[in-house]
């Protein structure tokens, strides 16, 4: 009896010690570094019902209390908004644009503002070429934001990574810039 009980005293040390190796090792493990670091601005100019001209974004999809033209009150929740919307270099509108962020963003939550983005950074530059794909929650009124990079094509084959964005200006309802500092943990080229 006492050997059996001593036995198992020894196989629970057993155990319990190397759970506690597994979780030494695992908290350990160095810290990953970034392959890849890019830093780029994009531009939404939402659709208003008179700006057709330089639009970049517009509401296909309101809630029934709401239309698309004006984003609904409150929190604009229920917009569904698609944009085609220039990526520059640094925060102004008018540089020449090195690519596209394609997709849609849509604002989930009903007592704050939060959307949830799925879009595209498409490059046809002498830069870059290829596409890096993004989804993610965004709660807006936080000062920094961060989104997966879930993959890429081209110049980005098979990249994964976090994007932090950051509101850099917000005009009304109309426009707003956003900067994303792209950090790829995966890089294959
Ligand atoms: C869009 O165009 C209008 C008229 O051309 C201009 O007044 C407005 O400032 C432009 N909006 C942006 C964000 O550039
Ligand atoms: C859309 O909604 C806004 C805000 O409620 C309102 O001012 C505007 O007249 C509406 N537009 C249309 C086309 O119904
Ligand atoms: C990329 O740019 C080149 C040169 O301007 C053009 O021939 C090509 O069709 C473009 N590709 C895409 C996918 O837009
Ligand atoms: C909100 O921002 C803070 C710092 O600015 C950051 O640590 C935190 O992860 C952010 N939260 C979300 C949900 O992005």
């Amino acid at each position: 009896m006492a050997a059996k009980t001593f036995i198992s005293a020894l196989f629970l040390c057993l155990i319990l010690s190397s759970t506690s190796i597994l979780s030494h090792s695992y908290n350990y493990y160095p810290q990953i570094k970034p392959c890849k670091e890019l830093v780029f601005y994009f531009h939404d100019i939402l659709y208003k019902g008179n700006n057709r001209n330089n639009a970049t974004a517009v509401i296909v999809g309101a809630p029934e209390w709401g239309n698309k033209t004006a984003v609904a009150q409150p929190f604009n929740f229920g917009d569904l908004v698609v944009f085609d919307d220039p990526i520059t270099l640094d925060n102004n509108l008018h540089s020449p644009p090195v690519g596209r962020a394609q997709g849609m963003y849509l604002y989930d939550q009903q007592n704050t503002y939060n959307a949830w983005l799925s879009f595209s950074f498409v490059f046809n530059s002498t830069e870059h070429k290829g596409s890096l794909n993004f989804a993610g929650a965004d709660p807006l009124l936080n000062k920094t934001r961060d989104i997966s990079v879930i993959g890429g094509t081209g110049d980005f084959f098979m990249a994964r990574g976090i994007a932090t964005l950051m509101t850099d200006a917000f005009e009304g309802d109309v426009y707003f810039r956003l900067r994303a500092d792209i950090k790829l943990y995966e890089c294959w080229k």
